[in-house]
């Protein structure tokens, strides 16, 4: 129980982030996953250090209706404002809704107005904090099969991580959609996923290839996903079965959030109300899940990468 707080005063960047938040009204119990949302943003807000990004990459609304949304903004002008820079990406959820998926994703464009102050002009886009490059990788509407990618946006995304390499720093993409085949897919694509299921099922789509070839090419590179809502899982895990949360592909360090707030599967932690929180130093990258909803750390959900 505590405060959050940096491992260490001389921390340069930190990153709060927490996953498939799914604010529905259509939940048995509509106030838990606002609660969820609230203790995570909260804890932000009040830490002893406040992150300097906090990031939801993903399904923030279970459908994209006005009523979902309005529950979200509530919980953040409740909550207090968690870092200076509050990133909402879009998750395949976000573009669902009765009226359509244009109307959804303008009310994704709409509400994250009203939660962050700032209108994106784009699905995607690029923040650089405390000279780091945050690059979000974004489904812009519904279509197809995993993240929905326009040749546009991959000219842009590799512009972009061209520019961050550039800068010589970590570089962290988040991408609501794990590349495919990694952290245990296509089986942890849902509870009852079969090993043999289509290989791009939970994955990011048909650009997968395409997206890791050009991250290969970026040294100290994160790419953070959800969507999944596979249970948080250590090294210890990985040993037993063979994936985890955190794995080393293509050359990229992989992360993959829980849901925070929807029936988690797979994995050894599967309790709701946990994210992470990245801690960027001179030489290493530390990597923590926290249980926002209890503020406290897990203790075996730590990573440690070397600069
Ligand atoms: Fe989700």
């Amino acid at each position: 129980m505590g405060k959050m707080r940096p491992l260490a005063p001389d921390v340069r960047l930190t990153i709060a982030a927490v996953s498939d938040t799914h604010l529905d009204i259509k939940h048995p119990a509509p106030i838990v996953p606002q609660w969820l949302m609230y203790r995570a943003v909260s804890d932000a807000a009040k830490s002893a250090r406040q992150p300097d990004a906090f990031v939801i990459p993903g399904d923030i609304v279970s459908e994209g209706e006005t009523v979902n949304w309005e529950m979200a903004v509530k919980t953040f002008k409740k909550a207090g404002k968690p870092a200076p820079v509050t990133v909402l990406q879009i998750g395949n959820h976000d573009t669902w809704s009765e009226d359509g998926t244009e109307a959804a994703v303008q009310r994704y464009f709409d509400y994250t107005e009203k939660i962050t102050g700032e209108r994106y002009a784009h699905t995607y886009f690029t923040k650089i904090v405390n000279g780091y490059h945050l690059i979000f990788l974004s489904n812009e509407h519904e279509g197809e099969p995993g993240a929905l990618i326009t040749d546009e946006q991959m000219a842009w995304f590799r512009e972009a991580l061209s520019e961050a390499a550039g800068s010589g720093k970590p570089v962290f993409v988040f991408c609501h959609h794990p590349l495919n085949g990694t952290h245990g897919l296509p089986m942890t694509a849902s509870a009852d996923g079969k090993p043999d299921d289509d290989p791009m099922e939970g994955g990011i789509g048909r650009r997968s290839e395409e997206v890791a070839a050009l991250l290969r090419e970026v040294p100290n590179v994160w790419y953070i996903t959800g969507h999944s809502h596979m249970g948080f899982s250590g090294a210890a895990y990985k040993k037993a079965h063979g994936y985890a949360s955190f794995e080393e592909a293509h050359g990229v360090h992989l992360v993959n959030l829980p849901s925070l707030a929807c029936g988690n599967h797979h994995g050894e932690c599967k309790k709701l109300g946990c994210g992470l929180m990245i801690e960027v130093y001179d030489d290493r990258v530390v990597i923590r899940g926290r249980e926002y909803k209890a503020r406290r750390w897990l203790k075996d959900i730590r990573e440690e990468y070397r600069l």
